[in-house]
């Protein structure tokens, strides 16, 4: 053991012991006139400097109580940085102290991003969390999205690197994207991509595409059905499905229109085993709009900068009201996470997808209001969509 490296357990075990006397993890001993102070049993500490991590092996006394490392958590963060991780139960445990933090600032980077969501089918990239650390999911196993924040806060920005994750992990035959965004600004630059069927942002356009989503929605529960099967991916091969992925920008602008609102519903509630998922964002976490089930059949909730806390426990990020940075967020999905989004800007989002773009026109194309003179168009999106 090098000089440094002694002088550095040293002064970790120092403030072990501190931590211990603070949290009350301590017994006494009376001898003569002098008080004497039993702590926990350090076993061990272990400096990973290439994992930039130091783990701290210890050991409670008899008769302490395991409830109290968790209830003191907050001491051991006081000591040694909120970047830690306490593991163990009843006698033993691991602290865990991370030297890497979260970053302020994500720059996307798909090369990064690749192999942590190569485990999943549907792999959705929130970001880094507190410890510097990807957090990713799979939508199969954790379905429809709910994503809010205060305008400016990061939500399209979002939706952009999941789509465009999406897009450069998923084949088009395995994958189709349906795109809405009420406010018009955000989705043009997938208007051409392969995988995806349509762009939409008028109401009306909307709501044929959520027709014929509940359309595919009624067929895939008949083909799961007559096969006897719990899951679209298990159908034979000649009947296989693809993954439908319904985005919505701004989602309450459509609160208005029940039939709109009635199929949202059916599909977040049974469109897990059928392979078609929602992702829905919302500026104004509106507890009227999201108290029908709609809500509690999203189960990933990302909750970046809100008003309140109000707003906070509508979405059940708590802690949401107080981030102050663009691209932050509280994440609720199997459990809570604070972590930094992927930065991706516009233009470079443009080079990315640039190689899945494919010329599309006629039918193929939804556009949304269509010029007056080119009626045929408008029809040809009715076709589709009905
Ligand atoms: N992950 C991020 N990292 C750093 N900065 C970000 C990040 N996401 C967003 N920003 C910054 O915040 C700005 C607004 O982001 P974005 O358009 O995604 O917000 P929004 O929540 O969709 O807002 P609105 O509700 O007005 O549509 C971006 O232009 C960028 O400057
Ligand atoms: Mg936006």
């Amino acid at each position: 053991m090098n000089l440094k490296d002694y002088f550095y357990k040293q002064k970790i075990k120092s403030r072990m012991l501190d931590c211990f006397r603070s949290s009350g993890l301590f017994f006494t001993n009376q001898r003569s006139n002098r008080t004497i102070y039993i702590y926990p049993k350090i076993h061990a500490i272990v400096h990973k400097e290439n994992e930039k991590t130091t783990e701290v092996t210890f050991s409670l006394l008899n008769g302490m109580d395991p409830k109290e490392v968790s209830k003191k958590e907050y001491v051991f963060q006081q000591y040694f940085g909120k970047a830690i991780d306490i593991d163990g139960d009843l006698k033993k445990y691991v602290l865990t102290i991370y030297e890497a933090s979260m970053p302020s600032e994500l720059t996307y980077n798909f090369k990064d991003i690749q192999p942590v969501i190569a485990p999943f089918k549907l792999g959705v990239i929130c970001g880094k969390d507190r410890n510097g650390k990807y957090v990713a999911f799979d939508l199969l196993k954790q379905p429809h999205i709910l994503i809010a924040g205060e305008t400016g806060s990061g939500k399209s920005t979002q939706l952009r690197s999941i789509l465009t994750t999406f897009i450069k992990s998923k084949k088009p035959e395995h994958l189709r994207l349906f795109l809405a965004d009420c406010k018009k600004s955000e989705f043009h630059i997938f208007r051409k991509v392969e995988h995806v069927e349509c762009v939409l942002s008028n109401p009306k356009s909307i709501k044929r595409m959520l027709k014929h989503i509940k359309k595919e929605l009624d067929e895939r529960s008949d083909l799961t059905e007559t096969f006897e099967v719990s899951h679209v991916d298990e159908l034979p091969k000649e009947h296989k499905r693809p993954y439908l992925v319904v985005c919505i920008d701004e989602f309450v602008m459509l609160r208005k229109d029940e039939e709109i609102m009635s199929i949202l519903t059916e599909l977040v509630a049974i469109g897990r085993t059928l392979g078609v998922f929602a992702i829905l964002s919302m500026q104004r976490p509106n507890a009227q709009v999201l108290d029908t089930t709609i809500r509690a059949n999203l189960t990933v909730s990302m909750g970046f900068k809100l008003r309140d806390k109000v707003e906070s426990r509508i979405v059940n990020t708590p802690g949401a009201d107080k981030i102050e940075t663009s691209g932050r967020l509280i994440m609720n999905s199997d459990k809570l996470y604070e972590i930094q989004a992927p930065y991706l800007e516009m233009d470079e989002a443009k080079k990315l997808l640039n190689p899945f773009c494919v010329a599309k026109e006629g039918a193929k194309m939804v556009y949304d209001e269509p010029p007056k003179q080119e009626e045929k168009k408008s029809i040809d999106d009715i076709n589709l969509f009905l």
